[in-house]
């Protein structure tokens, strides 16, 4: 049989739109994608971040954008100024998200409705905004970022544990309504990496220690631990691959 994918993570010339783009998960997946000759728009509300990135990278592939991801109509300028900036889109990462952690009798109510919006409304709405676009190239690519927290119960977790767990299902009934376009949607699933989300959390050396000790491969993720996982889903290797949540969790899932 002849091999269907020389290389089956294949981005050159692919252009995506990347919420989050700041965070310390997207950021090396911005720079893995960019390096292999993708173009992007990165949209997040850290406009000071975004600003770092592209004098990092150059403005000649990557175009900042200011906007909230639970904002519809930021996100359609967002996918609007893809299209008329790179002729199309093939695709989405959506990286953005909060986690706040505290018991369920005192969770604050506000809070828990933004983590809600953020993490579950605001992934449904970047999806929304891409599939007309994606639907015009032919089809195209939708990630998200969900967690170990799609399926896991950690105590103090309601909020976060709820907006991903939804995550993952809204994954499933996308990918299923838009198969047929040829528009995949996925998530990965991290384990607890060190990042600005959770660096505050992290510096509990008890919380840290408990961290550590629930994953059987006995370290925290490495943000770098998403980038083969990400190249593939967004490349030829990810083409019948649609509804998952991947988990990349040194076997924190594994209970
Ligand atoms: N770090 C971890 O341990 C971990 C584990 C599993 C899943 N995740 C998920 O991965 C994603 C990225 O996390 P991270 O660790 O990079 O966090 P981070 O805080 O470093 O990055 C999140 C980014 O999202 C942006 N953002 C927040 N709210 C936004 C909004 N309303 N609109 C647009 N942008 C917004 C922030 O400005 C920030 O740049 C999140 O969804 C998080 O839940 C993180």
């Amino acid at each position: 049989m002849a091999l269907v994918q020389d290389n089956p993570i294949e981005v050159a010339g692919r252009c995506y739109l990347v919420a989050g783009a700041a965070g310390g998960l997207a950021r090396p997946i911005v720079a893995a994608l960019l390096k292999r000759g993708a173009r992007l728009i990165l949209m997040d509300t850290d406009e000071a971040g975004l600003d770092a990135m592209i004098a990092d990278h150059g403005s000649e592939n990557a175009l900042s954008f200011t906007g909230d991801i639970t904002d519809k109509a930021a996100l359609d300028a967002a996918v609007d100024l893809g299209q008329t900036r790179f002729g199309r889109l093939d695709g989405g990462l959506n990286a953005a998200g909060l986690l706040p952690i505290a018991a369920s009798d005192t969770m604050d109510a506000e809070l828990f409705r933004r983590c809600i919006d953020v993490n579950l409304t605001g992934a449904f709405l970047f999806s929304q905004a891409l599939a007309p676009a994606l639907r015009a190239a032919g089809g195209g690519r939708i990630l998200h970022i969900a967690s170990v927290s799609s399926t896991v119960s950690n105590p103090a977790y309601a909020a976060y544990a709820g907006s991903k767990g939804g995550l993952a299902q809204v994954v499933r009934v996308l990918g299923r309504e838009w198969a047929a376009d040829a528009i995949t949607v996925n998530a990965i699933g991290p384990a607890l990496t060190e990042t600005d989300l959770t660096r505050n959390y992290l510096s509990n050396p008890a919380f840290r220690a408990k961290a550590i000790g629930d994953i059987p491969m006995g370290r925290l993720g490495l943000p770098e631990d998403l980038i083969g996982p990400a190249l593939l889903l967004f490349g030829p290797g990810g083409a019948f691959i649609t509804g998952q949540t991947i988990y990349v969790d040194g076997g924190r899932t594994l209970v």
